[in-house]
């Protein structure tokens, strides 16, 4: 991806499942079938977002609107394209209109890429889910609440 390219973040389609799988591979120790991905573009309250570089995709998110708060499942930007602001924009457009009051997840203990990009976007560290992942490494929880604090800058909370 070059720097002229310009990235349009917008609602994944079926065909662009085969990418999304692809980058899933590439990065995930758990990454999903095709058809696993494919089955979520249809599900209730589920937001599945590319992030298109025009010749590729450079990354994914998949989030799931739970009333007003959002858990964001899976976040992946190829490595070609990382610290280009991409996973900030896939994270803020994953809010959609109406940003959620509370935003969640789960990280992986070793994944300290992930946790300074959440850590960032002022997500704190509210807890751990002992052994959550098939491997057995613990998955911390961190959340991100709307109201007081500043406004993070690019992605609406
Ligand atoms: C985590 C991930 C999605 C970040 O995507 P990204 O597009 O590189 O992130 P951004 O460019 O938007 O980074 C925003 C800020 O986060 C922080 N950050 C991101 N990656 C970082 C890293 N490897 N080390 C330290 N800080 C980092 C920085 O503050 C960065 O701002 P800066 O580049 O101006 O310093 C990406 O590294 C990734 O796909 N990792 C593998 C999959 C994964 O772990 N997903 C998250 C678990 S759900």
């Amino acid at each position: 991806m070059s720097e002229r390219d310009a990235l349009d973040v917008r609602d994944a389609l079926f065909r662009d499942v085969p990418a999304i799988a692809a980058l899933a591979a590439d990065t995930l120790f758990e990454a999903w079938s095709e058809a696993s991905y494919a089955a979520l573009l249809d599900a209730p309250g589920a937001r599945v977002l590319v992030a298109d570089a025009g010749a590729a995709l450079v990354g994914f998110i998949v989030a799931q609107r739970i009333e007003d708060e959002l858990h964001v499942h899976t976040l992946v930007v190829d490595r070609a394209a990382r610290r280009r602001g991409v996973g900030r924009k896939l994270l803020g457009a994953s809010f959609g209109e109406r940003p959620p009051r509370r935003v969640f997840l789960e990280v992986r203990r070793s994944n300290g890429a992930a946790r300074a990009f959440y850590a960032s976007l002022g997500f704190e560290e509210v807890g751990v889910r002992s052994r959550y992942y098939a491997d057995g490494e613990d998955a911390l929880l961190l959340t991100r609440d709307r109201p007081e604090g500043p406004r993070v800058e690019g992605v609406g909370l």
